[in-house]
């Protein structure tokens, strides 16, 4: 939000709400959200990842992933921090998830950490690992909580990365055995499931940037993993279909509005690059438009990893988007970063509010981006997959009075509803993260959850956005 929306947001909040609701519904400002206003159907959620929460990193004949290697490597994370124990939700998922209930919540997105089930990737299968998403599922129908199952959420079994993981060409094969695996063993029971969470933030932190597992920096590996990565979202979406009766089937994208600092034609150029890798690389040649190669040249060089018939292949007819959105990114043009060739404008010097992850607090952006991919034509349905902040928070006698995280969903909602009441078909909304968890890189300090967690001795304690959601869906 703009300083000057903010103040218009103010003014007409106090001045307003009781006697001009029909003039605040016009001008988008909404102070006061109701549940209802969503409509009957529209889900609403948490969402978590396996390596994040789980822990129990080496329990019942699990396999190791690339994120347990990666995060015991020196220097790779914050202070040290790992995610052999993280929540460990690996003991605690009864419970953890009674939360979900608490708050009014009807949807847990979780996912399947992959060497749990197939310890070395392929092949011999681990049958604790197995029961163990099937008692996740159950205690979530025992609730009348949905489980919508993430099949791919960056943690990759370290057996096949052992064989060139994203790189190799061979992970369509593995992850179709994987893909086929879950959805015949739990497709009877789940119908809501997404292929991959963020292909572009795993396949450019993780093969490009380096700040991820398994901490690769090549252009080279980052266009295959791209690639290949694009290959399994449309098998994977496949493979659903096939074996799921009346599966409603998904793909994640992190998503960000992206504005150029300047007018200047350099700095837009940098823009359109930035939206075609952040925004458009994986959705796109899902929905048969191809790679945008001709916003971002670079990619051009992935034409040897491209074989014939792939373009075909790409392709896959989702049943819903996953949008994840964070932030907004302001970027100009710059020679000191290779292959983007931006930078983008310090958090600092934007005049907005931002988390502890130093992210702008953006909330226009969640609507323009719900705008731009209903523009797709072959889009059908929209959910918001993800969306939170991070912030420092205390516990003061029991409490966390997060004020600021609240005020955060408050206006990311009314700007999701906005879009709704403009005609985008988003029907679901689910909060980044159920609880304080394993933050990638930076360990256990940013706190995304609405419940918190004391990592020393497992307590959780709900948090006031989770009282908020708590009140707010049970009007
Ligand atoms: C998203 C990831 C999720 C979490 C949030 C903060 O990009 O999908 O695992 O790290 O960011």
């Amino acid at each position: 939000m703009t300083r000057r929306d903010a103040l218009k947001n103010a003014v007409l909040g106090t001045i307003g709400v009781a006697f001009f609701p029909r003039l605040l519904a016009e001008n988008h400002y909404i102070p006061l959200l109701n549940r209802a206003d969503f409509g009957n159907d529209f889900r609403w959620g948490v969402a978590t990842a396996a390596y994040q929460i789980e822990g129990a990193h080496d329990a019942d004949g699990k396999g190791k992933s690339i994120w347990d290697t990666f995060s015991h490597k020196k220097g790779k994370i914050e202070r040290h921090e790992n995610g052999d124990i993280a929540c460990d939700f690996y003991h605690n998922y009864a419970s953890d998830i009674a939360l979900i209930k608490d708050m009014n919540m009807n949807v847990n997105r979780f996912s399947i950490s992959w060497s749990r089930i197939f310890p070395e990737g392929i092949g011999k299968k681990n049958q604790a690992g197995i029961d163990f998403y099937h008692n996740v599922i159950d205690k979530c129908l025992a609730l009348n909580i949905e489980p919508w199952i993430t099949l791919y959420h960056w943690d990759l079994p370290q057996a096949l990365a052992d064989k060139g993981g994203w790189t190799n060409r061979e992970v369509i094969s593995w992850f179709s055995e994987f893909a086929e695996f879950c959805t015949k063993e739990y497709g009877g029971k789940v119908k809501n499931w997404m292929v991959l969470n963020e292909p572009m933030a795993f396949t450019t932190l993780g093969y490009l940037v380096g700040t991820h597992a398994p901490g690769k920096r090549s252009v080279r590996k980052w266009l295959a993993a791209v690639h290949h990565a694009t290959m399994c979202q449309a098998e994977g979406g496949r493979i659903i279909r096939k074996n799921v009766e009346k599966a409603n089937i998904g793909t994640t994208f992190s998503c960000s509005h992206i504005d150029p600092k300047t007018e200047k034609p350099v700095n837009i150029a940098a823009a359109r690059r930035c939206d075609a890798l952040i925004n458009r690389l994986f959705i796109e040649p899902a929905l048969g438009l191809g790679y945008p190669m001709a916003d971002f040249p670079i990619l051009k060089k992935m034409t040897p990893f491209i074989k014939t018939g792939d373009e075909e292949k790409m392709i896959f007819d989702f049943d819903f988007i996953g949008i994840q959105n964070y932030t907004r990114i302001i970027v100009y043009h710059s020679l000191l970063i290779p292959v983007l060739w931006s930078m983008q404008v310090p958090v600092k010097k934007r005049n907005n509010p931002y988390t502890e992850m130093k992210w702008e607090v953006y909330p226009e952006g969640i609507y323009h981006l719900l705008k731009k991919f209903a523009a797709y034509k072959s889009v059908k349905n929209i959910m918001v997959t993800e969306n939170g902040a991070a912030f420092p928070d205390k516990v003061e006698n029991g409490a966390i009075h997060d004020k600021e995280r609240t005020e955060f969903f408050k206006n990311y909602l009314t700007q999701v509803l906005r879009a709704k009441k403009e005609g985008v078909p988003v029907k679901g909304y689910f909060v980044w993260s159920l609880m304080d968890n394993f933050e990638w890189s930076f360990g256990y300090r940013p706190r995304f959850g609405l419940v918190y967690v004391d990592f020393t001795t497992q307590k959780r304690y709900l948090k006031d956005s989770a009282l908020w959601f708590k009140d707010f869906l049970a009007r």
